[in-house]
C-alpha cells in the first residue's frame, strides 16, 4: 500500500520555498495517491520557544495555506500533531531505537543549535525521531519534502530498519523521499548559498505567503544579484548562485524547466528579468493569498477542517500502533 505522509512546522513566516518545495508538489501527488496525510507539525515546532498565541494563530496559517494551495480536505487528511497523541507515544520508542551516534550526525541540529549548543533543547535533538514517528505511525511510503529534509529521512530509514531487525519483523516500510521540482532548494534573495529559511532574520531574504502585491514585487527588485547578463543556457549559472536561484524560482512558478527560461531571458540584464519575475510571482501566488487570507479570517472553518482531520488520522494511528506495542511487549487491556 502506497501512503503519502508529509508536515510543515508552524513556526511563521511561511515561504515561497516551503510552498514550491513542498506543498506546490503536494497538490499534485493528491491525484496520483488515493491516500495523502498532510499535517501541521505543532510538536516539532515547540522544539525552540514559540509564543503560545502564535503558534494557535500560525497553525492555522499553515493549516490555511494547504487548504488555499488546493490540497482537498474531503479527500486527504490535514491535521495538527498535537492532536495525535500516537506521535508523541511512538517518538518514545523511537528514541530508544535510534542511536546517539545516529543523531550526532545531523546537519540541521547543527545549524539549528548554533554554537551553543547546550543550550539547545532535548526536543531539537530528538526531533527526527518525532520526525520518523510522524511517517511511521501510518506506515506512510513516500514523503515529499524539499532537499533540506533529505537527512532527516535517511534516519527515519535507518530507525525504520532497526525496529524491524530488533523486534524480527517486516513491520514498518522503508520511506521514499519525493524531492522533486525545479525549487526543490530556493535560497535566500539576499544570500545565494543560504536556503530561503522562516527564522532569517532578514524578511527581505525571503517572500513570505502573507507578502501583498507590492511586497513582494519589491523584494525581488532588492534581491541580491550580480551584474553579467543572463547566459543562454544553464552552464553558465555555475558560480552565480543568485542568479541561478531567480532564474529557478521564475522556472518553478512557471512550470517549466531552466533552460526554457535561459531560452526566453539569456542575454538580457536583471532590469528586464526581475520585473518579469514579479509579475509572474504575483499573478500565480496572489490567488493562493487571497484564499489563504479569506479562510485566515474564517478561523472556525480552519479549525473544524483540522479537527476532522485528527479524527481521522487518530484512527489510522491507534491501529498502527497498538501493533507496535505488542511488539514491544507492553501490557494493554
Ligand atoms: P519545514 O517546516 O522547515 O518546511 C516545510 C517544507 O518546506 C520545505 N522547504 C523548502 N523547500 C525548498 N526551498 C526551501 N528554501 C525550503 N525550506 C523549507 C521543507 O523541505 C519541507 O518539505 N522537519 C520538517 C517538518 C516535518 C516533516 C515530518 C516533513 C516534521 N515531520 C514528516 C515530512 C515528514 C520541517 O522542518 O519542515
Amino acid at each position: 500500500m502506497k501512503r503519502i505522509f508529509s508536515g510543515v512546522q508552524p513556526t511563521g513566516n511561511l515561504h515561497l520555498g516551503n510552498y514550491l518545495g513542498a506543498i506546490r508538489n503536494w497538490v499534485r501527488l493528491q491525484d496520483e495517491f488515493e491516500d495523502c496525510l498532510f499535517c501541521v507539525v505543532d510538536l516539532h515546532a515547540i522544539t525552540v520557544w514559540q509564543e503560545p498565541k502564535d503558534l494557535v494563530a500560525n497553525t492555522r496559517e499553515v493549516a490555511a495555506a494547504m487548504i488555499a494551495a488546493g490540497i482537498d480536505p474531503e479527500r486527504n487528511v490535514i491535521f495538527n500533531q498535537s492532536q495525535v497523541s500516537a506521535h508523541a507515544e511512538l517518538a518514545w520508542i523511537f528514541n530508544c531505537v535510534a542511536r546517539l551516534g545516529w543523531l550526532d550526525r545531523m546537519t540541521q541540529f547543527k545549524e539549528k543549535a548554533g554554537k551553543d549548543k547546550e543550550r539547545a533543547s532535548v526536543g531539537l535533538y530528538a526531533y527526527p525521531n518525532l520526525m520518523a514517528a510522524d511517517i511511521l505511525a501510518y506506515k506512510g511510503t513516500h514523503v515529499p519534502v524539499g532537499e533540506d529534509q533529505k537527512q532527516h529521512l535517511e534516519l527515519v530509514r535507518d530507525i525504520a530498519q532497526k525496529f524491524n531487525h530488533d523486534y524480527g519483523q517486516e513491520f514498518f516500510p522503508q520511506v521514499e523521499p519525493l524531492i522533486f521540482g525545479t525549487a526543490t532548494r530556493v535560497m535566500s534573495l539576499k544570500d545565494g548559498s543560504s536556503k530561503m529559511s522562516k527564522s532569517d532574520s532578514a524578511d527581505n531574504s525571503r517572500i513570505n505567503m502573507t507578502d501583498n502585491i507590492d511586497g513582494i514585487a519589491r523584494k525581488i527588485k532588492k534581491a541580491k544579484t550580480d551584474p553579467e547578463p543572463l547566459p543562454s543556457e544553464a552552464q553558465g549559472l555555475d558560480g552565480r548562485p543568485e542568479a541561478a536561484n531567480l532564474v529557478g524560482i521564475y522556472a518553478a512558478l512557471a512550470d517549466t524547466d531552466v533552460e526554457a527560461v535561459l531560452g526566453e531571458f539569456g542575454g538580457q540584464g536583471f532590469g528586464a528579468f526581475k520585473p518579469a519575475l514579479a509579475d509572474l510571482a504575483v499573478a500565480k501566488l496572489s490567488p493562493v493569498q487571497d484564499e489563504m487570507r479569506r479562510l485566515m479570517d474564517d478561523a472556525e472553518h480552519v479549525d473544524t477542517v483540522l479537527h476532522a482531520g485528527a479524527e481521522k488520522a487518530n484512527d489510522l494511528a491507534t491501529m498502527i500502533l497498538q501493533e507496535v506495542q505488542d511488539l514491544v511487549g507492553f501490557l494493554r487491556p
